[in-house]
């Protein structure tokens, strides 16, 4: 076995000849061991719950004095946390040992045809087994928790863009009308109507403005008239004209084609950088650099500010970071997020763009 720690093994057997050739064979192939026995099912189970004693695999006998068979695994699947069970039996029953892996059992073998290297194989094997299990069912926890903010950004978004049409158009649109009905008032008394004319352009240009800022914010035009390095550059110089932070933009290299989905996820990553920038780092400096090849596309996202406090870049509980690396996993890309007080922030997407059919997946 790898590693340093013993492999630490419960043997659920009352037979005492049984128990000893299975305490044989993994002496045999595993250095670093530690077994305990269980006798019944009432020992296995004091030997499951009590704390502390954390066993890597679980060997189980299915006739046992207190239980048997399918009740008897079921139990044992349910107090073993996840820990990989291995039946040991006597009975030759291919359905039974097809529904036993049905119950959760991680291998079913045969007493009769046990031997040292096949009880380690069958061990070694289930260990691996659980660890894939594991790490697809965290990354299956970070795709449901994911769309589930994903689904809360987009009420909260649907929320502000109605509260915006709302108090920008329900006002402007007032204003235009009261306009108006001036405009109708003074043409009847035949007053100079130039200054009302004149407002009402005003205001109906005011409104134009509103509408593009919000349509803009929903999906910016320019990435799909001009692409991604026009619309990073013009968000880049947004954020300066607002914050009044020393913002530059620069690209060189070749930059590679980008399919639209992807594009949009790295505008958005460009974008909650920026916003913490303005919220959080009390920068005087911001550089936005992209460069590529054919094979790959680098944003390079720097500040001078304070920097993130380790613990929070270990493990945000906020949305922006957490999003920003749920997009770049989306696109396939890798996301380095650097950061410290004296230097400021660095955040870096890499992108690979050769494997296309591949980087949404
Ligand atoms: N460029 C930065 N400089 C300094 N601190 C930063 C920077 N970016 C992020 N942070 C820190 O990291 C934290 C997490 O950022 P994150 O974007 O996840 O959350 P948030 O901006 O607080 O909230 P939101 O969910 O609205 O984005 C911030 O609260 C802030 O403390
Ligand atoms: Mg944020």
């Amino acid at each position: 076995m790898s590693g340093k720690s013993p492999l630490s093994i419960l043997v659920i057997e009352d037979n005492p000849g049984d128990f000893e050739l299975i305490e044989e064979f993994l002496h045999e192939q595993i250095g670093a061991l530690v077994i305990t026995r269980a006798q019944n099912y009432k020992e296995a189970k004091a030997s499951l719950t009590r704390e502390k004693i954390v066993f890597n695999v679980i060997l189980l006998d299915l006739s046992l004095p207190d239980k048997t068979g399918s009740e008897l695994i079921k139990e044992i699947v349910q107090e073993s946390d996840n820990v990989p069970v291995i039946v040991l039996t006597g009975y030759d029953d291919f359905a039974f040992g097809a529904k036993s892996i049905s119950l959760g059992v991680s291998d079913y073998i045969l007493k009769d045809e046990l031997t040292a290297l096949t009880l380690y194989k069958t061990i070694i094997y289930s260990l691996e087994r659980r660890k894939i299990i594991s790490s697809l069912e965290e990354s299956e926890k970070r795709v449901r928790s994911f769309a589930k903010q994903l689904s809360e950004v987009v009420e909260e978004e649907r929320a502000r863009i109605a509260r915006e049409i709302h108090d920008e158009f329900g006002q402007q649109l007032s204003g235009i009308k009261m306009s108006l009905s001036a405009l109708k008032k003074g043409a009847a008394s035949q007053i100079d109507v130039e200054p009302i004319i004149e407002t009402i352009v005003n205001e109906v240009n005011h409104s134009i403005q509103s509408l593009r800022q919000i349509s803009n914010e929903l999906r910016p035009a320019l990435l799909d008239k001009l692409g991604l390095l026009a619309a990073i550059e013009w968000l880049v110089n947004e954020f300066g004209k607002k914050t009044g932070i020393d913002s530059h933009f620069g690209a060189n290299g070749i930059q590679p084609a980008i399919i639209k989905d992807v594009e949009i996820n790295i505008f958005r990553i460009c974008q909650e950088a920026l916003t913490n920038i303005t919220k959080h780092a009390c920068a005087t400096l911001v550089n936005v650099t992209i460069s590529g090849n054919e094979d790959m596309l680098n944003v390079k996202i720097t500040d001078n500010g304070k920097g993130i406090n380790a613990g929070i870049l270990r493990d945000p509980l906020s949305m922006g970071l957490l999003n920003m690396r749920e997009r770049s996993n989306l696109i396939g890309a890798a996301l380095h997020v650097s950061s410290s007080a004296e230097a400021g922030t660095i955040i870096e997407l890499i992108v690979n763009t050769n494997g296309k059919e591949n980087i949404n997946s």
